[in-house]
Formats: C-alpha cells, sequence, structure tokens
C-alpha cells in the first residue's frame, strides 16, 4: 500500500504531481509520502496488536530526519548500528529507553556514547564484545542492557548479501552458545540480560523462517528466564519483505500469525526492527532522461541519477519499477508491458552503473522525467559521492504540499575538509621508532 497513484495522465505522490515537483527542485530527487510512512507503522501496530511490541524503527533503511520524526510521532523507538545513526535519533528527540543498538563491530567509544545516552539495550554478538562492554560500563560506572544475538541457523530464502541467519554468516553467535554468552552477561556485576534477539535477513517474503527462528530464540529465552528474571524481550529483528517485482510480499498479518502462537502466554515481551517495510513503497526516485542512445542492437536510456544514487540495482540486482510520471499509467506489478526494452542507465563511468536492465519502456524524450518506484528504503542512505556527484535532495509531501527536508549538496560540500597545501608534519613519536624500524640501513 503506498499513496503514489496515476490521475490524469500523471504520476502523483499524495495531492502533488511529480512532474511539476521535479521542475521545482530539479533531478535527480528523492520524494517521500508522509501518509505512507504513517500507514506503514500502524499497520505493523495492528498486524501485531495481541503482542503489543515495541517497533524500533531500523534507521538504516532511511534516517533523513523528517521521517524519523514521523516515526516518533507514530510511537517508534529505534535500531541503531552506529554512533551517528543514534545522533541522527535523538536530533528528532527519540526516547532512548525505544532504543536498541545492532552490529557486529561497536567500537568502545560508541558503546561509552550510548551507555551514557540510557539506550534500552545492546544486541551483542560475540563473546569478545561481551567483554568489551563490561569494561566500558565498568569504566563508566554503568550497567548496560543486553541483549544476545543469536544465529538461529535458519535459511530466510532471499538474496545472500542480505542473508543473516545462517550459520555462515557473520552476524550473531551460534545459538548452541547463546547459553553459555547469557550465563557470562548474568554473572556480570556491569551487564543486566534483557532479552533474546535474532534478525535472519532482509526483503523476506515467507513468514516460516521466522516461525522457525522465534521457536528457537523464545526457547532460549524462557530456559535462561530461569537464571534471570531481567529477561524481559524477545526481539525477532527486522526484514519484511515489500513489493517491487511481482513478488507478493504477505500481508504483515501473515508474520504475526507465524510467531503469535509461539509468543502467547510466555510473558516475553515483543520487539520488532522494520526498516524497508516502513520506508521502501514510501519513497521514489525522479530523474530526467539525458539522452536516448542506440548501441548495437541495444536501447539505452541514458538519466541523470546513477549507481551512486540508488545502488541497489548494481548491488544486488535489486528490480525497481521505472516508468514515465507523464503519459499513460504503468501495467499492473507482474504485468509485462508490450514496449521495446532499453538498459537504463546512468552517467557513472561503470557498466554497473544501470537502473534497470532489459526493462520493457515505452518511448521517452530528452528532458522526461522518469519515477524510480519503492526507493525508499535504502536508497539515499546507500548513495555516494562517486564520480564526484552531489547526493540528491529528499523531499517530503504531506497532502496537497511538499517541503525539501534535505537540501541537494553543493559542490562546496563535496570539497570540505580537503586541504592540498596542509602543512606536512611528523608523527609524534615516530621519528626515534624510525631510525629504530628493522631493515633501516643503519
Ligand atoms: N535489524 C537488523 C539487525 C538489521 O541488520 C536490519 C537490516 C534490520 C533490522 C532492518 O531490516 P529490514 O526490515 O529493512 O529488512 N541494503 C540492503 C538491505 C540491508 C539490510 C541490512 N540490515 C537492500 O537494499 O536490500
Amino acid at each position: 500500500m503506498d499513496h503514489f497513484h496515476h490521475r490524469d495522465g500523471e504520476l502523483w505522490c499524495e495531492q502533488v504531481p511529480l512532474a511539476a515537483l521535479a521542475r521545482t527542485v530539479g533531478t535527480p530527487a528523492y520524494v517521500y509520502s508522509a501518509a505512507t510512512v504513517r500507514d506503514h507503522v500502524r499497520r505493523i501496530r495492528e498486524a501485531f496488536a495481541a503482542l503489543k511490541p515495541l517497533v524500533c524503527y531500523a534507521l538504516k533503511a532511511n534516517g533523513n530526519l523528517a521521517l524519523l520524526d514521523i516515526a516518533r510521532q507514530e510511537g517508534t523507538g529505534f535500531d541503531i548500528v552506529s554512533q551517528g545513526e543514534l545522533k541522527r535519533a535523538l536530533a528528532v528527540k527519540a526516547d532512548p529507553r525505544k532504543i536498541v543498538f545492532s552490529g557486529v563491530g561497536k567500537t568502545d567509544e560508541e558503546m561509552a556514547f550510548a551507555l551514557k545516552t540510557g539506550i534500552l539495550m545492546f544486541n551483542v554478538e560475540s563473546e569478545a564484545e561481551v567483554d568489551a562492554l563490561e569494561a566500558v560500563a565498568q569504566r563508566l560506572k554503568k550497567r548496560a542492557g543486553v541483549a544476545i544475538r543469536v544465529n538461529p541457523d535458519v535459511d530466510p530464502k532471499t538474496h545472500r548479501y542480505i542473508s543473516t541467519g545462517k550459520k555462515e554468516s557473520k552476524f550473531g553467535v551460534d545459538i548452541e552458545r547463546g547459553t553459555a554468552l547469557a550465563r557470562r552477561v548474568i554473572a556480570s556485576k556491569h551487564l543486566v540480560l534483557k532479552g533474546v534477539q535474532c534478525h535472519i535477513g532482509s526483503q523476506i517474503t515467507t513468514a516460516e523462517p521466522y516461525a522457525a527462528a522465534v521457536k528457537k530464540t523464545t526457547a532460549l529465552a524462557l530456559a535462561l528466564r530461569r537464571e534471570a528474571k531481567s529477561l524481559e524481550w524477545l526481539d525477532m529483528g527486522g526484514g519484511f519483505g515489500i513489493y517491487y517485482k511481482d513478488e507478493s510480499a504477505p500481508a504483515l498479518s501473515a508474520y504475526a500469525e507465524a510467531v503469535e502462537p509461539i509468543l502467547r502466554g510466555t510473558g516475553l515481551k515483543l520487539i520488532l526492527e522494520p526498516g524497508r517495510v516502513i520506508v521502501g513503497n514510501a519513497g521514489v526516485l525522479l530523474t530526467t532522461v539525458l539522452f536516448n542512445k542506440q548501441g548495437g542492437e541495444k536501447r539505452f536510456v541514458i538519466v541523470d541519477a546513477g549507481m551512486n544514487d540508488l545502488i541497489r540495482p548494481s548491488l544486488y540486482g535489486g528490480w525497481h519499477r521505472i516508468w514515465p510520471v507523464r503519459g499513460e499509467a504503468p501495467p499492473p506489478l507482474g504485468v509485462v508491458p508490450d514496449f521495446p526494452q532499453a538498459d537504463i542507465v546512468g552517467p557513472v563511468c561503470e557498466s554497473g552503473d544501470f537502473l534497470a536492465q532489459d526493462r520493457p519502456l515505452p518511448p521517452v524524450k530528452r528532458g522526461e522525467v522518469l519515477a524510480v518506484m519503492s526507493a525508499g528504503a535504502y536508497g539515499f542512505t546507500m548513495a555516494s559521492n562517486y564520480n564526484d556527484r552531489r547526493r540528491p535532495p529528499e523531499v517530503l509531501v504531506e497532502g496537497d504540499r511538499f517541503a525539501v527536508v534535505r537540501a541537494r549538496e553543493t559542490y562546496r560540500d563535496l570539497l570540505r575538509g580537503e586541504r592540498p597545501k596542509a602543512k606536512r608534519v611528523r608523527l609524534a613519536g615516530a621519528a626515534s621508532a624510525a631510525r629504530t624500524a628493522p631493515g633501516r640501513r643503519p
């Protein structure tokens, strides 16, 4: 469900026509629908109502402050993976007691900052991380809330780059080692065992892997609760799939129905960490056709957005519907339109720079605007400045109003921090080290 629709021969976001918006803000540009974000948070709550979950929006999917603010207004907490993300959440006055900190490689500095902020818990992923967190907590004279992230060895049946719950993945501790690690947490004066967590992957379009993973993690949590009354959370991560092409992503209720019987009556409280399902279908990337070009037998449509703006097609073979914002509506998802195929490519100097390959597309003219659909998640957050391209602006639409909620980067932004003639200085303490370095001739 989203609030992008064709009406009167053009594509609208809520009550704003996108062709005119593109003329006003320029392209490439990300455009988000506020109503869609709100709807999605509400739908998650409705689907999981019986379990009254704490929804911690995974802001790596889209960290724009305007969207975080909407999520917070809708009552979400946040799942963060870095100090930068925590600062973003705090910038919209997020309640720290609704923040969980995920990730396999947290630094001491990040742990200390999060601990001082008073977050709910750290989802720890290794024995070494528990040691490091304990040392930081001891130094700060604080007690850190901990959930053990276990790897339940479940195949989520998604792209291998975004599959995280199989044994060979770098994430989580093997479920068999979870008990020992949890006991280590229970025994520490500086740590409090608050939960068990798993996250098996992203863009998961069936509910069964969740049932399998939650069954295993719940069994572990219940066993551990006998040793630690403080354990109250079962965090089942994120990963709910959305529609891009024809994947019939299940209704949210399907995921809920798969896990509800497992959790019902256990007394465990549920945390969800959804990212994509909240913002993915709430955003589009607008791009302008620069040139049409024939290369051998191939038709190329060269546009002003590239892999630096949206890397999903290049990195994961991600499929995004692309369609002119003016003219007839695209056929329903899953129906292949009857037009000559084209590769829709960007200006970046890489053969991997494409937004779509072999895609049936109506004839388009130079200057025409295309919408790359379902680009609200892992679009802007994965954008880069490769080829010295400025990252696009982000525009929020609310009803018949819009606002540029992040400005297009400037060329000055691109040069910030560079000092070609900076004075060269010797590293303190390095001079004598250089004299005694092995291999140095006397
Ligand atoms: N929790 C944890 C611990 C995660 O690692 C992730 C995503 C999420 C929650 C949110 O997952 P979601 O609900 O958005 O699927 N860049 C890739 C997706 C990477 C997902 C990384 N982790 C893509 O564009 O498909």
